[in-house]
Parts: C-alpha cells; sequence; structure tokens
C-alpha cells in the first residue's frame, strides 16, 4: 500500500537530449517542489513511433505503463522544447499514444507546461501548442504562472543545474501553485 500522502506529480520531459535543458529544469523541479508535491522525472524514449495498425494489436508495453502513469497521477508537468516554432515530434507522439481511447487518461488531469530554450522566447510558441493538444483531451491545463525559460545555456550549467536564483524561485512560485490547482481538482 502506498501511504505518501503527497501529491504525486508525473514530469515529462520532451526532450531525449542527454544533457537536455527541459530535463534539467524537471530535475531543477524535484527539488523546488512544496512539501506536500513528489515529482518523479521520465523521459519518452522507449515509446514507439505510432502506427495505428500497432495499437490494433494492444498497447506496446512501454505505452501502457505511461498510460497508467498519467492515470495515477496527480498531476502531469510537461517541459517542452520548441522545435520549429511547435513541440517535439516525441512529446506529440507520446501525447498521441496516451490518449486513445478507452479511458483516454488526460481527461479532467491537472496539467502545467514549462519549457526551456537558448533562444529569447522561451519555448513560448511551443507551449501554447501544447496547450492547443489538451483542449481536444479536456485536460485542466494551469494557465499562470507561465514558466518560459529563454537563454537556457546561461542558466544551466554542465552538470545539468538550474543556477539561475530567479528562475529557480519562478519554479517555485509556479508549483506552488500547480500543488493549489491539483488539489482543487481532487
Ligand atoms: C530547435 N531549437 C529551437 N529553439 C527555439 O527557441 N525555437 C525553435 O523553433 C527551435 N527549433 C528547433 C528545431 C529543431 C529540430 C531543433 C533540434 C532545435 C533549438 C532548441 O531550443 C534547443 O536545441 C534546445 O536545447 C532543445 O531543448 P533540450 O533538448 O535542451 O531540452
Amino acid at each position: 500500500m502506498n501511504d505518501d500522502t503527497r501529491l504525486q506529480v508525473l514530469g515529462l520531459s520532451g526532450s531525449l537530449r542527454k544533457h537536455s535543458f527541459n530535463t534539467a529544469i524537471l530535475h531543477a523541479a524535484v527539488g523546488l517542489a512544496p512539501n506536500d508535491m513528489h515529482i518523479r522525472v521520465r523521459t519518452l524514449e522507449e515509446v514507439p513511433v505510432y502506427n495505428e495498425d500497432l495499437r490494433a494489436e494492444g498497447y506496446p508495453v512501454p505505452v501502457q505503463a505511461l498510460r497508467e502513469e498519467i492515470a495515477a497521477a496527480d498531476g502531469v508537468l510537461f517541459a517542452t522544447p520548441e522545435y520549429n516554432y511547435s513541440i517535439p515530434g516525441v512529446l506529440k507522439n507520446a501525447i498521441d499514444w496516451a490518449s486513445r481511447p478507452p479511458d483516454q487518461p488526460f481527461e479532467g488531469k491537472p496539467v502545467a507546461i514549462m519549457g526551456a530554450s537558448p533562444g529569447r522566447i522561451g519555448t513560448a510558441r511551443a507551449q501554447y501548442h501544447l496547450r492547443q493538444c489538451f483542449v481536444f483531451l479536456d485536460s485542466r491545463v494551469m494557465n499562470r504562472p507561465e514558466v518560459m525559460v529563454s537563454g537556457a545555456n546561461k542558466l544551466i550549467d554542465e552538470s545539468g543545474r538550474l543556477t539561475d536564483d530567479a528562475t529557480r524561485q519562478h519554479i517555485a512560485k509556479m508549483l506552488e501553485a500547480f500543488a493549489d490547482w491539483c488539489r482543487t481538482m481532487k
């Protein structure tokens, strides 16, 4: 039996890169989360490319696992890179797999979004595309505070630690709000 009463948040990174800035801000979030929140970070390399024929044979094991993790979580926290002004295929692919009926696990799910880029706009364009997916999936996406980390290459060191205090404080503030958001939706 799991007697952990903290909010269980699944942190999904849209990058497979070993030194990903987005995975780095998720790991920062783990340490910045309020006491009543636990964040588990996971990446998406095991999810195969979506194919309806494959799905007709049943969910592949990594997809089934992902669906169960989303369903079990009190909230999902995304960190998305911006690729060509949108979200990476890796992330869209995983959402497409997870969202297929029956029991699509994003329905009614509290969601928060952040993103990091070396560029100036800090993934804003990608984040609004990601929000659009969750309109169809009827998730409860928190509007604010938004976390758009620009100039990420200057804020994250070679070991993957987010070193910028202002950004750390901003993520902590967003997580406080997300804890309230998840509790309200429970
Ligand atoms: C990028 N990058 C990028 N950055 C941005 O701010 N806006 C964009 O539209 C794009 N487009 C884009 C397309 C593709 C195919 C790649 C590979 C990269 C740069 C991107 O922000 C950078 O590579 C980040 O480091 C990716 O995030 P991770 O892997 O560090 O988490």
